[in-house]
């Protein structure tokens, strides 16, 4: 009889941890959670304040994905973004105490990072061997995650830093406010329309997941993107199709900044050109279901 396996999901709450959770459930693992408030719905659960709750729950699992941290859609004023580094190193740094505690630790522990890591690139594609890091209070925060990652001591435990970029799936996530504007009409190319647009498909990076769980030989950043990057303009063009928009009124930078500080947000999202090559992931022969933009947003449009 095979045992079933384990995953411990941190931020199991939120757009991906949710998706992830199904996903699990679905392919017959045990979910245990932590998370701001332990929970009675999996089969363990823990909360943050205190290391031997979370260790309890860490102990003889598989895999640990760690996706907590304070959501980046609000304005960084000083408070939010205290919010936004504490909230991810924190947590990060609480579980390299919690596995280092544990008697027999997850072999393999995932924690989230950013494609924003890498610098604003509209010239090379960024890979984990030779992309550059930028600047700026997201990057900041990227390298401070990443940083409590590498500092945590757990040596049985195999660490990899995912370098998510921007998250398509049903649901909600990155997509919404997109499609949102392209059902009002705004959905034309957004400043000079040139900016790179690097995604992946949630079902991908639940694939990507299982997928680096099992690859021994692989540690350290992970880029998780599609391969197919597209410029601001084409992005805007596919939304469109997919929603049915069939005109889209280009929105200026200037114009972005304004309704960004209206509705309380960040023109990052859609201004910085993100260019993430997943070359780990390729190099390995990881295999996407969903490797084109086009057909990934008509197949989220539909549901
Ligand atoms: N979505 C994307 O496109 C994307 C791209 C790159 C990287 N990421 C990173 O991937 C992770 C998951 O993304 P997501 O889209 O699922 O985010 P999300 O919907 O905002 O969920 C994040 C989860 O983190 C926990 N959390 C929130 N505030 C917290 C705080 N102050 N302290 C500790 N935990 C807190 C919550 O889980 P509990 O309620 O269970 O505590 C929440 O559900 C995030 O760290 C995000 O930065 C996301």
């Amino acid at each position: 009889m095979t045992r079933t396996k384990t995953v411990v999901l941190a931020g199991a709450s939120g757009f991906i941890g949710t998706y992830l959770r199904v996903r699990f459930e679905q392919d017959g693992w045990t979910v245990r959670t932590i998370g701001r408030r332990a929970t009675k719905d999996s089969a363990e659960s823990a909360d943050w304040n205190g290391d031997g709750a979370i260790t309890r729950v860490l102990d003889g699992a598989n895999l640990l994905v760690n996706l907590a941290g304070r959501s980046v859609n609000c304005r960084y004023n000083a408070r939010n973004k205290a919010a936004i580094l504490g909230s991810r190193v924190a947590t990060t740094s609480a579980l390299g105490r919690a596995l280092a505690a544990c008697q027999e630790p997850p072999s393999c522990w995932l924690n989230a990072s950013t494609g924003t890591i890498y610098r604003h690139a509209e010239d090379r594609p960024q890979r984990e061997s030779d992309g550059d890091l930028g600047s700026g209070f997201s990057v900041d925060v990227a390298r401070a995650w990443e940083a409590a990652l590498e500092a945590a001591d757990t040596p049985r435990t195999r660490k990899v830093a995912l370098r998510i970029a921007i998250v398509l799936g049903p649901g909600g996530g990155a997509l919404r406010p997109f499609a949102t504007l392209a059902r009002l009409g705004l959905g034309g190319h957004m400043g000079n329309g040139d900016q790179k647009f690097s995604w992946i498909h949630v079902e991908d990076l639940y694939r990507a997941v299982r997928f680096l769980h099992l690859r021994t030989d692989i540690s350290g950043p992970v880029n998780v993107a599609s391969p197919d990057v597209v410029e601001n303009r084409e992005l805007m063009r596919l939304v469109r199709r997919a929603y049915g928009a069939r005109f889209g009124i280009p929105t200026p930078a200037w114009l972005l900044r304004l309704g960004a500080r209206l509705i309380r947000t960040e023109t990052e999202l859609v201004l910085k050109s993100r260019w993430v090559q997943p070359q780990k992931l390729l190099d390995a022969g990881f295999i996407y279901r969903q490797p084109e933009l086009g057909r990934a947003l008509l197949s989220i449009a539909k549901r």
